[in-house]
C-alpha cells in the first residue's frame, strides 16, 4: 500500500527520494510523486503509473527540482482512481503533504472547507487534510497540525512541508506506521525501514499523538500540547543485502531460497535442550495449559499458515482451534471470551483487519498472541504475548519465507501446548522438535533441483483455470499453493478438499484442465488417489505433489513432483509448500508477469 519517504539534509534530494520510493515499490502502488523545497517554492512532480515510466520520465522531461528537503509518495488508490491529479504529494504551494491511510470523516471536512471557499481538485480524502492544514495555518506549523488532527478521524501517517520552513519536514501518525530515520547531517521519514536502509539503520518509531519536526541536524518530538518528548532510538537489525536481490532474478526466488536459513534463525533460539521454549516471548507451559479454545485470526497467506497450525495443534494437543479471516472475525460477533487464546499472524504487523480483530479479541477478554515479522509494528506492540518471526525483510508481494516461519512457529507452539497439557510426553516432544530442526536440510535438498517445477509451470501457462486438491494437511497447503499461483500468474485457480470435489466442482473438469493434487499424507493417500482418479477419468491433466517413492501410472497422473520419502506426515507441509511456491513462481515468470509486484496487490494492507 501507499509508501512515504522524506529527506532533509545537504544533498540534492530528488534522486534520493525517487530511489527510496523504488525500495517501497514492493508494497504495491499505482502512482508516485515528489515535492521539494526548491528556489523559494514547493515544487511537485507526480504521475500515474510505475515510477520508471511515470514519475522518472516526467522528471527527465520537466527537470528535477533542485533542493535538499522534500517528501515523496507511492499511492495505492482508495479514494479516487489512479491519476496524476489524485497522486501525492498534494498541496497548494504553501503546504504540501503525503498521506498513508484513510480519513474517515473527509466528506464532512470537505463540505466545511467548501463552505469556507476552498475549491477541490482531486477526488482524494488527502486533499481535505492539506486544505484543513491551510485553513488553520497562521504561521506556526505545529499549531496548524494539532488543530487539524483534532478534526480528523481515521488512520493516517502524514509527511508535511510548509513553504515558510524550507529546511523542515513535519510528520505525524495514527495507525499507519511511520518512522523517523536519523542519519549523519541528514534525516528521513519513511513508512518502512527498507526505504532508507542504505542511508541509516537508526530510527525512531513515531507513536500516535506525537509530532516529529526534523531538519538536517535535529529531530525534535513533541506531544499534542507541544511539550517536547524524548524518544528511544532503535537500530534496525536488517542489513542492506537482505533488501537487495543478491544475484537472483526476483525477490520471490531469493526469498524462497532463504527459507532454510530463516527457519533456523526463527526456531533455534526458541529450542532449549531439545525442547521448545517460548518463555522469552511471555509464553509459559502454565499459561498454555489453561486455554479452553484457540482462535487463529489473519489474512491471506498468514491465514493459511494458521490453517496448518490448526491441523497440527488439534492433532497433537487436542485443543479446538478455529481459523478465521480477520475481516470476517471482526464483524461476525465472535464467541470469544476469557480463557480463550487468540493468535494473530501477520508478516507486516500492520494489516488493518488483523489489528482490529486483535483489539476486539482483547476487548472480549481473550489473551492475544501475535506472530509477527516486522519489529515494532502495531500488532507486535499491542499483543499480550509476542513471537517475532525472523524472516528478515520480505520484499516480494507474494509471501513465501514469512509463511514458512509462521508455520515453523505454529509447530513449536503446538509441541509446547501438547506437552504442557500432557497430550505428548517429553520424549515425543523432543522427537517432534528434532524433526522440525531437520526441515531446513530437507528444504535445502528440494531447492537443489527446480527443473521439475519449471516443467510443471510450462504445462500450466496456457490454462484458463486450474484446481488444487488435497486432504487434511495437504488441503491446507493446497489453499496456499492456489493463492500463490493466482496472485502472480493471474490464472484462475481454486483449492478444494479432494473429497468434496464430487459435490459440485467436478463439473468444471474438462479435457486437459490442470489439477494439482497434493498427496503427501500417507494415512490419507489411498483416499486422495481415489479422488485423483475421479478427475483423471474426466480428462484432467493431473500433476501430483507426492513422495518420491510413489510412481503414478499414466491413468492417475501425467507428472509428479517428488518429495523426500522419509519426512513424517505432520512435518511434511514445511517441505511440500516449496514445490507449490516454485510452480507459482515459474508460471508467473513464463507468462512474463511482474513476479514481485503483481497487479492490484499490496504487500501491507493498512485499510480494511
Ligand atoms: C496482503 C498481501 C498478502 C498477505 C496479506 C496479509 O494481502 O498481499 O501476501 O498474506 O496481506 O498480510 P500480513 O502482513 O498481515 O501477513
Amino acid at each position: 500500500m501507499c509508501g512515504i519517504v522524506g529527506y532533509v539534509g545537504k544533498q540534492q534530494c530528488a534522486d534520493i527520494l525517487v530511489n527510496a520510493l523504488k525500495k517501497l515499490e514492493y508494497r504495491g502502488y499505482d502512482s508516485a510523486g515528489i515535492a521539494v523545497h526548491s528556489e523559494g517554492k514547493i515544487k511537485t512532480v507526480k504521475a500515474k503509473g510505475k515510477i520508471a515510466e511515470g514519475l522518472e520520465a516526467k522528471l527527465t522531461n520537466e527537470g528535477k527540482p533542485v533542493g535538499t528537503c522534500g517528501i515523496a509518495h507511492t499511492r495505492w488508490a482508495t479514494h479516487g482512481e489512479p491519476s496524476d491529479i489524485n497522486s501525492h504529494p498534494i498541496g497548494n504551494g504553501k503546504i504540501t503533504i503525503v498521506h498513508n491511510g484513510i480519513i474517515e470523516n473527509y466528506r464532512e471536512i470537505k463540505e466545511f472547507l467548501i463552505s469556507k471557499g476552498y475549491v477541490f481538485e482531486s477526488e482524494t480524502d488527502t486533499e481535505t487534510v492539506a486544505k484543513l492544514l491551510d485553513y488553520y495555518y497562521e504561521g506556526n506549523p505545529k499549531d496548524a497540525i494539532i488543530s487539524a488532527l483534532n478534526d480528523i478521524e481515521g488512520a493516517y501517517a502524514l509527511g508535511i512541508i510548509f513553504k515558510d520552513f524550507p529546511e523542515k519536514i513535519f510528520a505525524v501518525r495514527k495507525e499507519s506506521p511511520l518512522i523517523v530515520g536519523k542519519g549523519n547531517g541528514e534525516n528521513f521519514i519513511a513508512s518502512d525501514m527498507t526505504a532508507i536502509l542504505e542511508h541509516t539503520k537508526e530510527y525512531y518509531l513515531l507513536e500516535y499523538g506525537e509530532i516529529a519536526e526534523l531538519d538536517g541536524e535535529n529531530i525534535v518530538f513533541c506531544d499534542m500540547h507541544k511539550t517536547e518528548i524524548t524518544k528511544e532510538l532503535s537500530v534496525a537489525d536488517w542489513d542492506l543485502d537482505a533488501a537487495e536481490k543478491g544475484g537472483y532474478e526476483h525477490f520471490m526466488l531469493k526469498e524462497i531460497h532463504e527459507q532454510p536459513e530463516v527457519i533456523k534463525t526463527t526456531i533455534n533460539p526458541r529450542i532449549k535442550d531439545g525442547m521448545p521454549d517460548l518463555s522469552e516471548c511471555g509464553i509459559t507451559p502454565e499459561k498454555l495449559k489453561k486455554y479452553n479454545k484457540i482462535f487463529v485470526v489473519a489474512c491471506g497467506t498468514a491465514m493459511h499458515a494458521g490453517l496448518v497450525g490448526k491441523y497440527v495443534i488439534e492433532k497433537i494437543a487436542r485443543v479446538p482451534v478455529d481459523v478465521d479471516i480477520a475481516s470476517e472475525f471482526r464483524y461476525r460477533d465472535p464467541i470469544v471470551s476469557e480463557g480463550d487464546l487468540v493468535i494473530i499472524i501477520s508478516q507486516s504487523g500492520e494489516t488493518a483487519d488483523s489489528l482490529a480483530a486483535m483489539r476486539l479479541a482483547k476487548k472480549l477478554g481473550a489473551e492475544t498472541l501475535a506472530i509477527v515479522n516486522v519489529k515494532g509494528s502495531s500488532i507486535a506492540r499491542e499483543a499480550d504475548m509476542l513471537i517475532y518471526t525472523h524472516a528478515g525483510p520480505e520484499i516480494a508481494v507474494a509471501s513465501t519465507k514469512a509463511y514458512m516461519v509462521q508455520i515453523a512457529v505454529m509447530y513449536l507452539l503446538a509441541f509446547e501446548i501438547a506437552f504442557a497439557m500432557g497430550k505428548i510426553d517429553e520424549a515425543e516432544c523432543r522427537r517432534l522438535t528434532s524433526l522440525l530442526r531437520e526441515t531446513p536440510d530437507v528444504i535445502e535438498k528440494i531447492l537443489e533441483d527446480t527443473e521439475d517445477a519449471q516443467y510443471i509451470a510450462s504445462q500450466l501457462i496456457t490454462a484458463d483455470s486450474l484446481l488444487y486438491i488435497g486432504r487434511g494437511l495437504d488441503y491446507a497447503l493446497s489453499m496456499e499453493g492456489s493463492l500463490k499461483l493466482k496472485e502472480i500468474s493471474y490464472i484462475h485457480s481454486e483449492s478444494y478438499a479432494a473429497g468434496e470435489l464430487k459435490h459440485g466442482t467436478i463439473s468444471l473438469i474438462t479435457d486437459n484442465m490442470p489439477v494439482i493434487a497434493v498427496a503427501t499424507q500417507t494415512d490419507l493417500f489411498d483416499k486422495t488417489i481415489s479422488n485423483i482418479k475421479e478427475v483423471k477419468t474426466r480428462g484432467a491433466k493431473v500433476i501430483m505433489v507426492c513422495r518420491e517413492g510413489y510412481n503414478p501410472d499414466k491413468d492417475i497422473a501425467d507428472f509428479k513432483f517428488g518429495l523426500p520419502d522419509d519426512v513424517e506426515n505432520l512435518i511434511m507441509p514445511m517441505a511440500a509448500v516449496v514445490p507449490l511456491q516454485l510452480i507459482a513462481y515459474y508460471t508467473s515468470v513464463l507468462r512474463g508477469n511482474d513476479v514481485d509486484k503483481p497487479r492490484n496487490l499490496a504487500k501491507s494492507v493498512t485499510v480494511e
